[in-house]
C-alpha cells in the first residue's frame, strides 16, 4: 500500500533558481538561506521518497488567462522545464508518476473531487525552485512527481477550506493505491509578499511564524482563514498560502513538525520552510 510519509512547505522565488544556477549560492546574500536548506537535504536523501507530490502554482507560463484550472493533476510522463522568458532552467526534466497519476484522478474524481487531468505541461519556477532548493543540482531528480498546480494567480482561488479538503482526499487516493510507495506531499508556494502596488516590498514576519505555528497548533483554524485575510497581512502574493493547506489536509491528524526555517529577505519574498511527518489517521469523510 503507498503511503503519505512527510509534508514539505517551501517558498518559491525565480531569483533563488536564478542564485543557484547562476553559481551564487556562496554569495552573502544567498549563503544563509540555503543553510537553512542543508538539514532537509540529509533528511530527505535518508527518507529516499518515491514520490512527491507537489502542489504549487502556475505563474501565467503552462496556463494563461485563457484557461485557468483550480485544480490540475499532472499525469505525463515528463514534464520540461518551462521557459519564463530567459530559456528553460538548467535542472532535469521532471519525471512524472502516470500510473499513480491516473489512480489519483480516479479516486478523486470518484471521491467527487473533479480536478482537471494533465497530460502535457512544462513546469514554471513554482515547482523547480522547491526542488532545488531540496535536492541540490543532481544529473536527474532522485524522485518521480506528480504536480498539482493550484490557481491562485487569478480570483477567485480556492477556499483554504477546499484545499484542506482536497487534501484529505488525496490521502484517501493515495492509501488505496496498491504499490507500496513512500509518498511525500509538498505545499509550496508564500510566505508573505506582495509583488505590485503601493504596497509592494511588504513582509510580514509575525504572520508568516504565527502561520508555520498554527500547522500544527491549531491547523482547522487555518481551513477557516479567508483570502482577505492573507492579502490584507501576508500581501497579495501571500494568497500562494493556500496551497500549503492541501498538504496539511493529506497528512491527517496529528501532523509533527520536525524542522522549520524562515529567511528574510529573498528578492521580494519572505521564504518560509518546514517539514513535518505525517499523523498516523488517514481522515474519514469528505471534508
Ligand atoms: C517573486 C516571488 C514570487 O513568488 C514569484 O512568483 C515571483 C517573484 C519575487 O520575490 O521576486
Ligand atoms: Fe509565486
Amino acid at each position: 500500500m503507498a503511503r503519505i510519509s512527510a509534508g514539505v512547505g517551501c517558498s518559491h522565488v525565480p531569483a533563488i533558481g536564478a542564485a543557484i544556477d547562476g553559481g551564487k549560492v556562496s554569495d552573502a546574500y544567498w549563503a544563509p538561506l540555503f543553510k537553512g536548506f542543508e538539514h532537509s537535504k540529509r533528511w530527505i536523501a535518508e527518507e529516499a521518497p518515491d514520490v512527491v507530490i507537489l502542489v504549487y502554482n502556475d505563474h501565467a507560463t503552462a496556463f494563461s488567462l485563457e484557461m485557468i484550472p483550480t485544480f490540475a493533476l499532472g499525469t505525463a510522463e515528463r514534464f520540461p522545464p518551462a521557459d519564463e522568458g530567459w530559456g528553460p532552467r538548467p535542472v532535469p526534466v521532471v519525471e512524472g508518476a502516470p500510473d499513480l497519476a491516473w489512480h489519483i484522478a480516479q479516486s478523486l474524481i470518484l471521491d467527487e473531487f473533479d480536478i482537471t487531468i494533465v497530460n502535457r505541461m512544462d513546469v514554471d519556477h513554482g515547482l523547480t525552485v522547491p526542488m532545488s532548493l531540496m535536492f541540490g543540482q543532481p544529473s536527474a531528480w532522485p524522485v518521480k512527481v506528480i504536480p498539482l498546480a493550484v490557481n491562485v494567480v487569478q480570483y477567485p482561488p480556492p477556499t483554504g477550506h477546499r484545499c484542506f479538503a482536497l487534501g484529505r482526499a488525496l490521502a484517501r487516493a493515495v492509501a488505496s493505491f496498491d504499490e507500496d510507495l513512500n509518498v511525500q506531499i509538498w505545499g509550496t508556494g508564500g510566505m508573505s509578499h506582495q509583488l505590485q502596488g503601493p504596497r509592494a516590498g511588504l513582509i510580514n514576519r509575525d504572520y508568516d511564524v504565527a502561520f508555520l505555528d498554527a500547522l500544527t497548533a491549531d491547523p482547522l483554524s487555518l481551513t477557516q482563514r479567508p483570502h482577505l485575510d492573507y492579502i490584507r497581512y501576508a500581501g497579495s502574493e501571500g494568497v500562494e498560502l493556500v496551497m500549503w493547506l492541501v498538504m496539511l489536509g493529506a497528512l491527517g491528524e496529528g501532523a509533527r513538525e520536525l524542522y522549520r526555517f524562515y529567511h528574510v529577505p529573498a528578492s521580494n519574498t519572505a521564504v518560509g520552510h518546514i517539514i513535518l511527518r505525517a499523523g498516523d489517521k488517514v481522515s474519514p469523510g469528505t471534508s
